[in-house]
């Protein structure tokens, strides 16, 4: 079983973007994926519309969580009833999360990929994910700030112990404008600093996937032709190769 966090300490550079695309990608090519939403805003239930509690929250309360499927090989574990961010500050520690996710998927015997939505904040449930994690995916979007946030990521990733340290899989450039020059000198910026670490895909910023979850369909569903879909194609890809090199 392959684990999968998609993480940087920024909002809205297209994690929960990318989580789906690639949860729905690999689900389709008949891998059997879970994928688990750690951020209290709950992106991924509003993304399939299915009901929020019932998850990740009540399961920290000892309680059974939902495991609900939204397509023939996905599952979803939600965030549960918003608390997640209140439960985080009670937690001991990353070994407590580490300890649950264990037991949880010690359970999900029939499971190839688990895919982690994590929220921007490295608190205790996004540092329990991570060490329980086997890789960590960085999307970041063409701006300075996304930039800057993804050396400071990156720099407290590596600062992690060795036992709750994930691997990282690649920096994902998102929101790609070929138009404007700030997106190519970000993209140049990351690529001098970070080097082989980004990865080959960009996803370049595309109306369809922007559209998508108001029809409640994942990008290969909404807009099979679009640049969206060809990019999360691409990417699906890189994220086999990349795990297949080790
Ligand atoms: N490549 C893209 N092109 C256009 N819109 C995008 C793209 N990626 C994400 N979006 C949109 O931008 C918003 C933020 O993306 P999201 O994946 O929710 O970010 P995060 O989870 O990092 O906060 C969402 O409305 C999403 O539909
Ligand atoms: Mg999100």
């Amino acid at each position: 079983m392959e684990k999968l966090a998609i993480f940087i300490a920024k909002g809205g550079t297209g994690k929960t973007t990318t989580a789906v695309s690639l949860a729905a990608g690999l689900s389709a090519d008949g891998q059997r994926v879970v994928l688990v939403d750690t951020d209290p805003q709950g992106g991924i239930s509003s993304y399939f519309s299915i009901e929020s509690t019932g998850g990740l929250t009540e399961l920290l309360d000892g309680k059974e969580a939902r495991l609900v499927r939204v397509r023939p090989n996905l599952v979803v574990i939600p965030s549960g009833d918003g608390s997640l961010g209140e439960q985080s500050l009670r937690l001991s520690g990353p070994i407590e999360q580490t300890d649950l996710f264990q037991r949880l998927f010690a359970e999900l015997h029939d499971t190839d990929f688990v895919i982690f939505d994590c929220s921007p904040l490295l608190n205790a449930i996004t540092q329990g994910v991570l060490a329980y994690a086997d890789h960590v995916l960085i999307p970041v979007s063409m701006d300075y700030l996304s930039a800057v946030t993804a050396v400071n990521t990156v720099n407290a990733i590596n600062s992690l112990s060795a036992a709750e340290r994930p691997k990282i899989l690649g920096i994902l450039p998102t929101f790609y404008d070929r138009r404007t020059r700030i997106s190519r000198v970000i993209l140049r910026m990351l690529r001098d600093h970070f080097g082989d670490l980004v990865m080959e895909t960009i996803i370049r910023t595309n109306t369809q996937i922007n559209e998508a979850p108001s029809f409640k369909k994942t990008i290969f569903e909404f807009a099979k032709f679009s640049y969206g879909s060809a990019d999360y194609s691409s990417l699906l890809d890189e994220v086999e190769l990349r795990l297949k090199r080790g």
